[in-house]
This record gives C-alpha cells, structure tokens and sequence, in this order.
C-alpha cells in the first residue's frame, strides 16, 4: 500500500514546505517512488523545485476540481513527481464547498496514480481549512513539523481536534506519526523544554533527531534543490535523514 503522509500545521513558518521537499527527496533516494503534492496556494513546494508557479498550464487544482486527471498535471523531477500549485489553488476551497464528498475530492482524484507510487508527501498549507481536511482524508499517515519556542503548543490542540474530527468523519485510519521539531536551537534549554512539553502533553513522539536551526535552509531553495544537495553533510542534511529512516522503519503502511 502506498503511504500518504501529510505535513501538517496550520501555523505559519514552522517548515511544512522544507520538510516536505526535504524528506521526499531522501525518500527517494532510499529508492521509493515519490509523488510531493504542493497543497497550498502560495506555489512555494512548487517554486523550491525549481518549477515556475506563473507559468503552469495546469495544476493540482484542475486535478481537484475533477478538470484533469492527476496523470496529467504531474510533473516529473527525474528524482520524483511534482503535483504543482499556484494562485489558482485558491480558489478550490470555494468551489468544493458547494459539492456533496468535498472532503474527499483529493483523495479520489489521486485514486487511480497511487499505484505509481510507494511515497506520497502532501505539503499543506498553513489552514485548517477544507485543503488540509481534503490532505488528512486522503493521508494514511501524518507528521506535524513543529518550531520549538514558546507557545507552539497551542496550535497543536487544535490540530490535533481536527485531525479527531477527520479520523470520526472521513478518515479512520490516519495515524498521527509524530513532530518533527525544526528550526531546533540545540544551545538554548528553551527548545528541548517546549519539545518535553508538547510531546508529554498530547502524546506525540519525535519522529528522528531535531533540525537545527541554520541558514543553509533559506538558501537551498533558491537553487531549486534541499539542503540534501545543498550541504549534504550539514547537521541539518543529517537530521532530515534519521528522519527518513525513521518513516521507512516504523512506518511500512503495507504492513499495518
Ligand atoms: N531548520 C531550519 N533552520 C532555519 N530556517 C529554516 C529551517 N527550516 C526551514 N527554514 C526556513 O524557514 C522559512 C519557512 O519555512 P517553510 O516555508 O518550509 O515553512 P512553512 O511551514 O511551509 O510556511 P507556510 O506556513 O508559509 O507554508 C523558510 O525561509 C525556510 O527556508
Ligand atoms: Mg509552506
């Protein structure tokens, strides 16, 4: 069975995009096949692979929306597959929110591909909106990337509602993975006691090592690649790493 993970957080900057492009990048070269779906109107997964958002002639919208089959709007990496987004996305939530099953519009659109593929990453944008709820519909699995520092609990509660809500109405199976804790700041005690407390209060475990903070992340988006290429041997490279492996170790959907 193909794992659908869903990188979610309704807070804004904590690195669902990073996270996203970063792990299936490594999971594809732990020689699965990776289709990343850029969920998120502002075009930024989308833009970190080197693609332009502008210039598209379809989207993972059309797919939505029922216009085009996925197979078509699929963009192919080389490494891996890109469902792209752009401006248009945004307007998909107003014109689900007419239809009948509008929680289920992504995962039927990506019904009939998921066969193409063992990885499915979905890079969310950051709402609670019906977009994400489309993503934790269609996810077998998700990861809440998580920037420790003082009261980043809060949005967890209510995420972790919604995701109750989606496993009640749509989604039973959905397993919450974890956090993944970016932007780390291994020297101060304030991120290792905002991670302690967000993982002992709602359960959560710490999927591989923290990501350090570091500027090696803004830049490598802007060659159009991760930090993986970017400083392959920066701590950073590394705990996105111990990250993939931890998915692919515990993880197997198939076996579940
Ligand atoms: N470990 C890190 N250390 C330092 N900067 C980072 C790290 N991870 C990501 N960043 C930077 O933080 C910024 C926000 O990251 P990103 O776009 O991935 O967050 P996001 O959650 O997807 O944001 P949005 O909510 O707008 O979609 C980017 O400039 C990115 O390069
Ligand atoms: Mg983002």
């Amino acid at each position: 069975m193909t794992r659908v993970l869903a990188v979610a957080n309704q807070k804004g900057g904590v690195a669902k995009t990073t996270t996203s492009h970063t792990l299936g990048v490594a999971l594809a070269r732990r020689g699965r096949r990776v289709l990343l779906i850029d969920f998120d109107a502002q075009g930024c997964l989308t833009f970190s692979c080197g693609v332009d958002p502008e210039v598209l002639a379809v989207s993972v919208h059309d797919a939505l929306i029922g216009r085009n089959k996925l197979g078509e709007v699929l963009i192919d990496l080389g490494e891996l597959h890109l469902a792209p987004a752009n401006i248009d996305l945004a307007g998909a939530e107003q014109l689900l929110l007419g239809r009948t099953g509008r929680d289920f519009a992504l995962r039927e659109a990506l019904a009939d591909d998921l066969g193409r593929f063992d990885d499915v990453v979905i890079d969310c944008a950051p709402s609670l909106g019906i977009l994400t709820v489309n993503a934790l519909t269609a996810a077998t699995d998700v990861v809440v990337p998580l920037q420790c520092e003082a009261l980043s609990h809060r949005g967890v509660a209510q995420l972790l509602d919604t995701i109750a809500e989606v496993r009640k109405y749509t989604n039973p199976a959905l397993v919450v993975r974890g956090v993944v804790a970016t932007m780390y700041d291994a020297r101060t005690k304030h991120s290792r006691e905002v991670l302690d407390d967000v993982q002992h209060r709602f359960g959560l475990d710490l999927v591989g090592a923290p990501v350090p903070k570091s500027v090696r992340f803004a830049e490598a988006p802007l060659r159009g690649v991760t930090i993986l290429d970017h400083a392959p041997n920066s701590p950073g490279a590394h705990a996105y790493d111990t990250i993939a492996d931890a998915l692919l170790e515990s993880g197997d959907a198939s076996k579940r």
